[in-house]
């Protein structure tokens, strides 16, 4: 397990994942339910864009950095769910004590600042390390649970949540062969337990046709999903992970809409050289 998302933090995929990830958290609470909120890879709650790990190579330079500069620049032409997440992620530092422009929020922090009396917040951090941090940091949290296990597992034993509604994202860290093979895996075993929940499916995208091909394998489960995927440059440009996306399986109403114009503004910010593309397209499951 070498992977530590401090590298990354704020980076264009992260952009794109969180982004999506507040605007479903947003909609889901329009129903006063309950929610199971459940990261099965969950990292170290926020990041501090000073740390030594951060400055090694700026990631966040070319993604949440360029994002604040531009709202800060034409607030009014931000499309609405951009301006929602970065008003989140002010949230999420603030309740936190930190810094907004030192700081960024990732999933578990956006999760619990999203949290409700009567929702429930689930995180599982294999990283021994990384499971410490996370448990230290949410401590005081009474809706937040640390679970220092195998997310891959976890999709078992948390799924489904006693409240029956619910959001599941699965980030693994792509650092090891079979990642697809397994995202697919967990989301069948979830849809079975959980035929309703809400799952958020992150991916690296370093071969679209294979990235194509395992969403073909998704879209094939018969759910309804949708896939938003951002590329800042052509394939092989330049080194280092060009494309990211996400799927949403069952997505809550209203994401697909909203996510078109945030992905036409922020493409063209994020973009780093030639070929830089980005879509949200509908696949298979009844509409
Ligand atoms: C991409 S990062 C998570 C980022 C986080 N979800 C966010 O958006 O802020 C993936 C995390 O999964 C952890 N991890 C790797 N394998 C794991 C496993 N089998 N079970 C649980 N966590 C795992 C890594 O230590 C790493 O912190």
């Amino acid at each position: 397990m070498n992977y530590r998302h401090a590298f990354h933090a704020g980076n264009f995929a992260d952009v794109l994942k969180h982004m999506v990830l507040s605007d479903c958290l947003r909609r889901l609470m329009v129903k006063d339910k309950g929610l199971a909120l459940i990261d099965l890879f969950a990292g170290i709650g926020w990041y501090d864009l000073a740390s030594e790990e951060a400055a090694r190579s700026p990631e966040w330079e070319g993604g949440i950095a360029r994002v604040k500069a531009k709202a800060a620049s034409n607030a009014a032409e931000v499309p609405a769910l951009v301006a929602n997440w970065l008003s989140d992620t002010a949230s999420a530092l603030h309740v936190q004590g930190l810094e907004t422009g030192r700081h960024y929020p990732g999933s578990p922090a956006l999760m619990a600042a999203a949290c409700r009396a009567q929702d429930r917040v689930m995180l599982c951090e294999l990283h021994r390390e990384d499971s410490l941090t996370l448990t230290a940091r949410f401590k005081d949290d009474r809706n937040v649970t640390v679970h220092p296990t195998n997310g891959w597992a976890a999709i078992r034993t948390l799924v489904p949540p006693p409240t029956r509604r619910g959001l599941i994202l699965i980030d693994p860290p792509f650092e090891q062969p079979g990642e697809f093979d397994r995202m697919e895996l967990a989301l069948r075993d979830g849809l079975e337990r959980f035929a309703t929940g809400t799952y958020l499916l992150w991916y690296a995208c370093k071969d679209a046709a294979a990235c194509d091909r395992w969403l073909g394998d998704i879209g094939r489960t018969g759910a309804r999903c949708l896939d938003a995927r951002l590329s800042v440059a052509g394939a092989g440009l330049m080194p280092g992970l060009l494309a990211a996306g996400i799927v949403v399986v069952n997505p809550p109403f209203g994401l697909e809409e909203a996510l078109g114009p945030a992905l036409d503004w922020l493409g063209p910010l994020l973009q780093r050289g030639a070929g830089a593309q980005w879509h949200v397209r509908r696949m298979s499951g009844v509409w």
